[in-house]
């Protein structure tokens, strides 16, 4: 297997794995809006590899592993590589999980989670809470890589309370991941302030005063691929990793589409809907699905009311005929214009 992280030629772009967002689900319904070359890799959520160990567990756990035929299709069109996020404690399940799923599945590579600034997790001492806990970090990082031919790679932050690159950085590159994604915030920071995108610069002129080639991707707060190609000129950054960013425009890889219409959007959301009810069949909730509903809901007149009324709906048969029932022309738009900006 090849090192995909290494074989790209110029800037990197990618979707951000995000928990209760970027399932099979999303990350087709996105593709579907990808401008061909420009997304290069994606991620699954963050699957934790005690539940994946445990035989009860793994049922509920591997649905964030779950790859739809039709999402694999798509994949290879578009020339996107799929990595499997893990995080967890114990190297020796990390080891032997990371076995399980290069023998069980198709990913392209495996990210170890040390970013994430979740309480709960924290306090296990997991993710995040791994950057002060170099020697643990490390013997994870060897554990996952010995047990796979998968790039290995590692999506962190700049410490814990305090930016603490100048120690960490360094020494997760000494680990010889396939790749470092940075997002440039502290755990105390959580989502709030603005990522700070000096550290991305700095991570990578520590990474080339070691004389090595490890690619570093930087994450947060980016809006436009435009803004990401700034970034990348600003920084040295290989790559630009995309969370919420999405969520402002999930046309975001297409970005000669300046404004998608109406009948666009609902299409879009039509489309989510049909594959998310297909996809879990009552597994995962309804109610779920209807926080994106935003993301397609908006920028044209009487978009908040429709949210608002959407929210009624349980399936998609109800979704689709309140659509079919919504006299979405000019008459509608004047009667509630004015609210573009919703
Ligand atoms: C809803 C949500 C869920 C997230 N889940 C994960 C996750 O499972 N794994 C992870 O590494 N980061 C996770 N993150 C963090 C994002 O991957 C990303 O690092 C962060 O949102 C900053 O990037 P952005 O400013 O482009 O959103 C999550 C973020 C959000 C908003």
């Amino acid at each position: 297997m090849t090192d995909f992280w290494k074989n790209f030629n110029g800037p990197v772009f990618s979707l951000a794995p995000m928990e209760d967002v970027t399932d099979t689900v999303f990350r087709e319904t996105v593709m579907t809006m990808t401008s061909p070359g420009n997304l290069h890799v994606m991620m699954t959520e963050f699957s934790s590899v005690e539940g994946l160990n445990h035989p009860v567990g793994r049922k509920r756990v591997a649905e964030r592993l779950v790859v739809n035929d039709s999402e694999r299709k798509l994949l290879k069109e578009l020339n996107i590589k799929l990595v499997a996020q893990i995080w967890g404690l114990n190297p020796e399940i990390y080891h032997n999980v990371s076995r399980w799923i290069t023998e069980e599945y198709d990913f392209d590579g495996i990210d170890i989670n040390m970013g994430c600034p979740v309480k709960k997790v924290v306090k296990m001492g997991a993710c995040s809470a791994l950057i002060d806990q170099p020697d643990r970090a490390a013997e994870i990082i060897h554990a996952v890589k010995s047990a796979t031919h998968l790039p290995v790679s590692v999506k962190t932050r700049t410490g814990i309370s305090r930016h603490d690159t100048e120690r960490w950085i360094p020494f997760l590159l000494q680990q010889n991941p396939a790749a470092v994604i940075l997002h440039g915030r502290t755990q105390r920071m959580q989502s709030e302030g603005e990522a700070d995108w000096a550290q991305m610069a700095l991570a990578v002129r520590l990474r080339n005063d070691m004389g090595l080639k490890t690619p570093i991707h930087g994450n947060g707060d980016i809006l436009s691929m435009a803004q990401g190609l700034e970034k990348v000129t600003e920084t040295g950054v290989d790559g630009i990793m995309v969370g919420r960013g999405i969520f402002y425009n999930p046309w975001f890889f297409s970005p000669e589409k300046t404004m998608a219409t109406m009948e666009e959007r609902i299409e879009k959301l039509l489309f989510h809907t049909r594959l998310f009810e297909s996809t879990w069949q009552g597994k995962k909730n309804f109610n779920i699905l209807k926080r994106f509903y935003k993301i397609y809901l908006n920028s044209f007149p009487g978009a908040a009311h429709m949210r608002a009324e959407i929210m009624e709906t349980n399936n998609y048969e109800e979704v689709y005929a309140y659509f079919q029932s919504t006299d979405c022309t000019p008459a509608r738009k004047t009667r509630s214009g004015g609210d573009y900006t919703d």
